[in-house]
């Protein structure tokens, strides 16, 4: 049982003249215990699929199961529980709420899932003295660098310990050496086999970190191929 299996997925923006199809029947798959990267040029869909797949944008055709489950076959308050308590989710614009700490902020997944605020904030806080960042915990975002924002928005994404880490450029606003301890805590994260991260990226300084790079072009995957980390 894979972690994500899309098949045959098709996405169109805007009506008439104006139409776009950005996704053109896309299979996809991210298995257990491992990281697959998405990679392919600016525009190609890569964002798109993604929020598919995390159930932020519905799907004109096609089936997105995660861990088995097929999520349209779910009542919807069903498919918003199943999606809070498995799925980490990192902005490629972060998505920082402006008046929370970034603790606070860290802390959202815990307290969306009843956690008492104290033990909410302390364990985010914890996460972020994980990537580095313990000693911003109390700072609001807007005197945050990006980098550093990028970093709240991975803690929140990995706080609640989610079966499915879906990124968005995790790395694009950081120095080489940031990059490289956050896609450590990643690659620990995925290593679990009941887990799956699932990365887009064009950063090729981390592609190392890949078990199965999936690339895609004009709204496809045009070929999948298993990468520089032995699998499991
Ligand atoms: N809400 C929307 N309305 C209209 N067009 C959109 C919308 N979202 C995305 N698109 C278009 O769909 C195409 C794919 O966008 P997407 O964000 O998935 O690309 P991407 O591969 O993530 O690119 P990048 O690497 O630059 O982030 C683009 O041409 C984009 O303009
Ligand atoms: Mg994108």
């Amino acid at each position: 049982m894979d972690a994500v299996r899309c098949g045959g997925i098709r996405k169109s923006f805007g009506t008439g003249e104006a139409r776009v199809e950005v996704l053109r029947g896309v299979d996809f798959q991210a298995a257990r215990g491992e990281m697959t990267f998405l990679v392919g040029p600016s525009g190609c869909g890569k964002t798109t699929l993604i929020s598919i797949i995390a159930g932020l944008l519905a799907a004109d055709e096609g089936k997105v199961s995660l861990f088995g489950e097929d999520l349209a076959a779910l009542p919807p308050r069903e498919q918003i529980l199943f999606r809070r308590r498995n799925l980490g989710f990192v902005f490629q614009q972060y998505n920082l709420l402006p008046s929370l700490t970034a603790a606070e902020n860290a802390a959202v997944p815990l307290l969306a899932a009843g956690m008492k605020r104290k033990t909410a904030v302390d364990r985010a806080t914890e996460m972020l003295g994980r990537l580095g960042l313990g000693h911003r915990a109390e700072a609001l975002p807007r005197v945050l660098s990006g980098g550093q924002q990028q970093r709240v928005a991975l803690a929140r994404a990995l706080v609640h310990e989610p079966r499915l880490i879906v990124c968005d450029e995790p790395t694009a606003a950081l120095d080489h050496k940031s990059g490289e301890s956050v896609m450590e805590l990643l690659s620990t994260s995925a290593v679990h086999p009941e887990r799956a991260v699932v990365v887009v990226t064009h950063d090729n300084r981390v592609f190392h970190h890949a078990h199965r790079i999936a690339h895609m072009d004009d709204g496809i995957i045009t070929h999948v191929d298993a990468a520089a980390v032995a699998t499991a």
